[in-house]
């Protein structure tokens, strides 16, 4: 055996180097189950959770059965007033693959904490993020669930006046956030559903740990895609204020200060994403898909360079504080 001598001081300085730029993780950390929740197989037929309806929600003239409330051809479109005309990609999609862009991400464009919200996305930005699905260059860390795998088959066979008509259409919608997050420490026992989380009102109550858990205030009206839906996404205590000085001091180097590129409030800049009140749980997806390397295409590199150091405990910070912002 021979040991290992340390020769040259430059070698022993270079060690001292590597040591304290390992004080953030090098290795990629295991990935947050709780940021991705995935369904346990579905028994066949509708969501066991929906009766056959009619459903009619407030502030709507309109209701829809069960069957329309879970088609993926056509949107159900609780209040038209709110939005201009959809364009027919985004109303009914085309079959068999283009499913309803509006079914998922809402004629709203606000979206749900399982996909993301389009609304007010810069359109060259919507562009690149269609063909990154395309091409297979944005995947999720976690394969198999369900709204990517939709995502990605629909951006695949969509067509690129199609994807532009979508694009335009969701430009020009207001982002609004639907969800409040909350610090504590002990929360309603929550279990997945509907690739969230459920929680249980009967007043059982579960640890939340170092977890951030999203899900409806009121499944029923999440379920028959109410647009007025709120979400409540519990958080550690503390994070918030944790994320606000990660966001605002990210590496000591201004050029990763987070609005540095996403701009004042985050709202977005020139071509880059506004990320103020989006689902915490999406965010800390995409920050890990980026730091998996599993995000790519678009200008996901710019990322590279802000995500390379991050724990999931930053991610966890940085997404609660995004989160609580107003768009
Ligand atoms: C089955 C549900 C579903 C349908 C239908 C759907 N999407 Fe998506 N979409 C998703 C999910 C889920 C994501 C997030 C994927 C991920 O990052 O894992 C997403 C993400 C996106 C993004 C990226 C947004 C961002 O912030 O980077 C764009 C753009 C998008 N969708 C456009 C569309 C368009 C256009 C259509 C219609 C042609 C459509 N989607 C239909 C579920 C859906
Ligand atoms: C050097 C510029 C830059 C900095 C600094 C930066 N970002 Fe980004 N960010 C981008 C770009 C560009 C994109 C779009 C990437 C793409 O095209 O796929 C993006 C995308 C994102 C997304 C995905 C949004 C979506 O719609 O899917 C999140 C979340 C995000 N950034 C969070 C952050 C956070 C948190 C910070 C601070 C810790 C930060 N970014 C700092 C440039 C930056």
């Amino acid at each position: 055996m021979v040991p290992i001598v340390i020769r040259t001081p430059s070698l022993l300085l270079f060690l001292t180097l590597l040591l304290a730029g390992c004080q953030k993780p090098m290795v990629l950390e295991p990935v947050p189950d709780w940021a991705y929740p995935t369904n346990p197989p579905p028994p066949p037929g509708p969501p066991p959770t929906l009766t056959p309806g009619p459903f009619q929600i407030a502030n709507s003239k309109l209701s829809f059965t069960r069957a329309e409330v879970t088609n993926l051809f056509a949107a159900p479109d609780w209040r038209p007033e709110d939005h201009p005309p959809m364009p027919t990609v985004v109303s009914h999609g085309r079959k068999p693959e283009v499913r309803a862009c509006g079914y998922c991400h809402l004629p709203t464009g606000n979206g749900r904490p399982e996909n993301s919200r389009l609304a007010g996305l810069p359109v060259e930005y919507f562009v690149a993020q269609m063909n990154a699905f395309r091409d297979g260059s944005r995947k999720s860390h976690v394969t198999g669930r369900a709204p990517t795998t939709n995502m990605t088959n629909t951006a695949k066979a969509a067509q690129d006046d199609e994807i532009l008509a979508a694009a335009r259409y969701f430009a020009a919608l207001p982002a609004t956030s639907f969800t409040r997050v909350v610090e504590q420490s002990t929360i309603p026992k929550a279990k997945i559903a509907a690739w969230l989380f459920r929680f249980d009102r009967t007043g059982a109550q579960e640890p939340l740990g170092q977890r951030i858990i999203e899900g409806p205030d009121d499944f029923e009206q999440f379920e028959i895609r109410d647009p007025a839906t709120t979400y409540t996404a519990y958080v550690p205590e503390g994070s918030i204020a944790l994320g606000k000085r990660l966001a605002e001091t990210w590496g000591n180097d201004k050029t990763l200060e987070c609005s540095s590129c996403h701009g004042p409030g985050y709202r977005g800049k020139d071509n880059v994403p506004n990320i103020a009140g989006r689902s915490p749980t999406a965010i800390v997806r995409q920050l890990y898909d980026f730091r998996s390397n599993s995000r790519r295409g678009g200008k996901s590199s710019e990322m590279d360079k802000v995500v390379r150091h991050m724990s999931n405990g930053d991610m966890l910070a940085l997404a609660a504080y995004i989160a609580s912002l107003t768009p």
